[in-house]
């Protein structure tokens, strides 16, 4: 839809768009100035302008952004117009609190189905989805639509979950485990690593302490 390559930088803000107008229209927010939503979002209003630009703007002169059509606009962007088929592969501590947050479902992510290889959990319910061995996991992939996989297995287990589901036919990645994935190209991985958020903060916070100093 949108042929021009869009740089890593914009595509990262523009969650934060979604969710901030997603806020305002629960608010019954119509239209919002730039000057506005960049002192709402601290971020400076050339910023927003360009960003959207990216997309060919959404803005009128004298009237801002028209809240409603901008928030679907970047959700189309960013591709939630769409439903995303998503499993779970390991259903510890972090699978559990995934499958348990239902809030994906609103922007088009749902939870199909988990797997783990732990007897204790398998056929297990959570929120109303068993838990499948492992072993049915090549069946159900090559017999449903599965979008997204996340991987939420130890460390170690997660380079040979991630091949087989590629080798499957798995297109999309959400790895949670602290390891990097060597996947062929036509795979898109998104790594979510918590800890090195963490990190970022301590050094942050390790920063003011030499300022302050
Ligand atoms: P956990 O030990 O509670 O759960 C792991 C689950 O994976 C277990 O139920 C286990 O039976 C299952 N499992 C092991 N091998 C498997 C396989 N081959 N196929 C399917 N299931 C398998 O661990 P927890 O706390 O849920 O963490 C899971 C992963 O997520 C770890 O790699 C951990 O380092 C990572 N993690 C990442 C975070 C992040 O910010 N990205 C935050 C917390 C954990």
């Amino acid at each position: 839809m949108y042929k021009k390559e869009i740089s890593k930088a914009v595509i990262n803000r523009l969650p934060r768009y979604y969710r901030y107008l997603g806020d305002l229209l629960e608010k019954d927010v119509v239209r919002i100035s730039s000057k506005e939503l960049s002192e709402k979002m601290r971020v400076t209003a050339s910023q927003i302008r360009q960003d959207l630009n990216n997309f060919g703007g959404f803005g009128q002169q004298g009237y801002g952004y028209n809240v409603e059509y901008l928030h679907s606009e970047i959700g189309k962007i960013l591709g939630l117009d769409t439903k995303y088929n998503v499993i779970i592969i390991g259903a510890g501590n972090l699978g559990q609190a995934l499958a348990n947050y239902t809030d994906f479902e609103r922007r088009g992510f749902y939870v199909r189905s988990i797997f783990d290889i732990s007897p204790a959990l398998i056929g297990t319910e959570i929120r109303g989805i068993t838990v499948r061995a492992n072993e049915e996991l090549e069946e159900y992939i090559r017999n449903n639509k599965v979008d997204i996989a996340a991987i939420t297995v130890p460390k170690t287990k997660a380079p040979g979950v991630a091949n087989e589901l590629v080798k499957w036919g798995v297109k999309g990645i959400w790895n949670f485990a602290p390891t990097d994935l060597n996947l062929p190209k036509d795979v898109t991985v998104e790594n979510v690593h918590l800890a090195d958020s963490l990190m970022k903060l301590s050094y942050r916070l390790s920063g003011k302490r030499e300022e302050m100093k």
